[in-house]
């Protein structure tokens, strides 16, 4: 698919005031740094479409983006970086889940997992409640460029090793890296490839 257009909608903080539109959307979501809002503009080629920095907590809002004037993209904050309390650490913030929970154009989450790391609690813990709340997702092993292939396949390996041990088959994944440009077509034609189906 060709990303003919790329519109940045709305930014909120409550899943109510999300476009009401019926088109389909997938969203972004991951901890904090992981590369999301990176990934976001390496799929529509805007280099700043969604705001990126190298330090933890940038992206604060759910902001839609409005693709091909047909689906859209969500970018998210972060999980798992504790601006906020020592008791709300652990926990994911409530407009997220609630945004997860009651959008129901929503077709399927991307959980963006960093290449580098052997699975995090936090990740292991919001597929769990996805897959409670019967939220589709694949994954994403973002900053292949940061590994060699060698680790970059073991880790990727060893990362379904561990799904297997409490899910019956590993979801859809990619990898990717925004910088070396890495992924995006695999990325950008499962996501017409599902819009095709639906
Ligand atoms: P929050 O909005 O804070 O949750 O972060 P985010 O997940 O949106 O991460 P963001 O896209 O802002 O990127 C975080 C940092 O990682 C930035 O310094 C990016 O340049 C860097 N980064 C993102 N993707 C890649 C990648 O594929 N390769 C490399 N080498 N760096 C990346
Ligand atoms: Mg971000």
């Amino acid at each position: 698919m060709e990303i003919k257009s790329a519109k940045f909608v709305i930014s909120n903080s409550d899943v109510k005031k999300c476009p009401e539109s019926n088109l389909p959307e997938y969203a972004f979501i991951g901890r904090s740094n992981v590369g999301k809002s990176s990934l976001i503009n390496m799929l529509t080629k805007r280099k700043s479409l969604a705001k990126t920095s190298g330090r933890p907590g940038k992206t604060q809002l759910i902001n839609h983006f409005l693709i091909n004037e047909n689906w859209h993209l969500v970018d998210l904050p972060g999980y798992g970086y504790a601006r906020v309390s020592k008791k709300d650490k652990k926990t994911f913030q409530k407009f997220i889940t609630d945004y997860f929970k009651d959008r129901k154009q929503l077709i399927s989450a991307f959980i963006l997992v960093d290449s580098r790391h052997e699975p995090q609690k936090i990740d292991l813990e919001f597929m769990q409640w996805l897959g409670e709340n019967m939220i589709p997702f694949a994954i994403i092993f973002t900053k292949a460029d940061k590994l060699k292939p060698n680790a970059l396949e073991r880790n990727v390996e060893d990362y379904q090793k561990k799904l297997l041990e409490t899910w019956a088959s590993v979801p859809p994944y990619f990898i990717s890296s925004s910088s070396k440009e890495i992924g995006r077509d695999e990325i950008i034609n499962y996501i017409e490839e599902v819009n095709n189906s639906l």
